[in-house]
Order: structure tokens, then sequence, then C-alpha cells
């Protein structure tokens, strides 16, 4: 009996030149492309090899992380995107996912247009990674997808790591630290009220005065200011 292995497509230049033809750019550079939307829905993500021949993107490819993760973040009852299929170039510079591109704007973009007070479904949103046991390393507003129906959904997941139980007190404190330090979002943090978002974070999350206390003390350590 033949394995079961499915093989990854080709993508020849000319694919991706008539791909990129009619596809918006939403990252990167039309030569260079790293995100794309096509007229179907779908987004194309390139994943490029890194020029040091021997890193660790090369024992353990983005791509594949990127789908790994998603398998197991949607095990654990979290939106994110779905793999349809996996491609890579013919010389092998780069390999690329496809998924359906989910309806709404990250939060970053919808902040702008609303209520600062939004920043209150953030609060829901880390309680519910973190008592999952989902560390999401590449947190920040632009990786969280808004949806119209009010859910929310993660983009850009190659960098996740799992435990078996809800998150510990310190790694709970690395990613909110990450999350409310970028430099991007720090002021829609600071305008909501930096220890107003993590008294509220420890009520949802249910923590103890011990492992808030713990929180605050490495944020503020961070550079936060409480
Ligand atoms: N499934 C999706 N549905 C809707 N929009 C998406 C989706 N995936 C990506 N996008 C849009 O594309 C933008 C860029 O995507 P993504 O965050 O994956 O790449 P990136 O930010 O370039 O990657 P990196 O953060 O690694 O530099 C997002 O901010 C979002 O607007
Ligand atoms: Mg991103």
């Amino acid at each position: 009996m033949m394995a079961k292995s499915k093989l990854m497509q080709i993508l020849t230049d000319a694919q991706l030149a008539d791909l990129v033809s009619r596809s918006s750019l939403l990252e990167g550079e039309v030569n260079k492309p790293k995100v794309l939307l096509d007229a179907n829905g779908y987004i194309y993500k390139f994943f490029y090899q890194p020029d040091r021949i021997l890193s660790s993107r090369t024992l353990f490819p983005p791509f594949k992380q990127f789908a790994k993760n998603s398998q197991t973040l949607l095990k654990r009852n979290i939106q994110t995107v779905s793999i349809c299929d996996t491609m890579t170039a013919q010389d092998k510079r780069f390999d690329a996912i496809r998924y359906q591109a989910i309806e709404g704007r990250d939060f970053r973009e919808h902040l702008k247009q609303s209520d600062n007070d939004d920043i209150s479904m953030i609060v829901d949103i880390m309680a519910e990674l973190h008592h999952q046991g989902v560390f999401f390393r590449a947190i920040h507003l632009g990786n969280i997808l808004h949806r119209p129906n009010g859910d929310y959904a993660l983009i850009d997941i190659s960098d996740c790591w799992f435990s078996f139980g809800p998150l510990n007190a310190f790694k709970r404190a690395r990613n909110l630290a990450h999350l409310m330090n970028y430099h991007a979002d720090r002021h829609y943090f600071s305008r909501y009220g930096n220890e107003r978002f993590l008294n509220e974070y420890a009520l949802k999350g249910k923590l103890n005065k011990a492992n808030l206390w713990f929180i605050k003390t490495y944020i503020r350590h961070k550079g936060v200011e409480l």
C-alpha cells in the first residue's frame, strides 16, 4: 500500500506572477509578496528561506509550525485560519500557505474607528487564550481579527507554545508585557488604563492575589507604567 502523504504543490514563477496580477497585495512587494488576497477570498502567505544556511527556521520551517498551530488552536476552540494548501517555489526560495480570509479587520484598525473601551474585548481574549494554555508569542493588535459578529480570530500564528493546563503566571506576564508594550498599540492600553486592564484580566481569569502581584511587578519592570 502506498503511504498517504500530501505532496506540496509547486508554484512556478509564471503561476506566481499570474497570482500576483489577480490579487491584492496586503503585505510585501510585488516582486516579493508576503501576504496576498485573491478575488475568491483566499489569502496566500509566503515564507522566504532565511539567508543563513543553518538557522532554526531551516529545521522548523515557519509554514509547518503555522499549519500545526492552526490545528492545535482549533482543537482548543480558539478561532483561527485553517490551511487549505501548502506550496513551494520551484527554486525553493519560499514556501506558501493558502487559507480562507476571515471577514473583519484587525483590532488596531477596529480601535481606530470605534470606542477605545472596546479594548475590554482584549481582556476577555487574553483571559481565554491563557486559560486554554495558549502562549501566542506574536501577540499584538494587528494579529487579532475583530469579526463583524463580535468574535475574534488569531492570524500570524507561526509562533505559539502550548501548555497542558492554563498558562503559569510567568508566561501570562511575559505575554501581557509583550502585548501592552507593543510600540504601535501601547497608547490604546494606557488610554484605557494599564492597571484597570490588568485588574479586569485577573478578575476574568480568576487569578489569585499573588499571581496578579507577580504579573504587575513583571510588567512594571518591563517599562509599562501602572
Ligand atoms: N485570514 C485572514 N483574514 C483576513 N485578513 C487577513 C487574514 N490573514 C491576514 N490578513 C490581513 O493581512 C494582514 C497581514 O497578515 P499577517 O499578519 O499574517 O502578516 P504579517 O503581519 O505581514 O506578518 P508578520 O507579522 O509576520 O510580519 C493582516 O493584518 C490582515 O489585515
Ligand atoms: Mg501580522
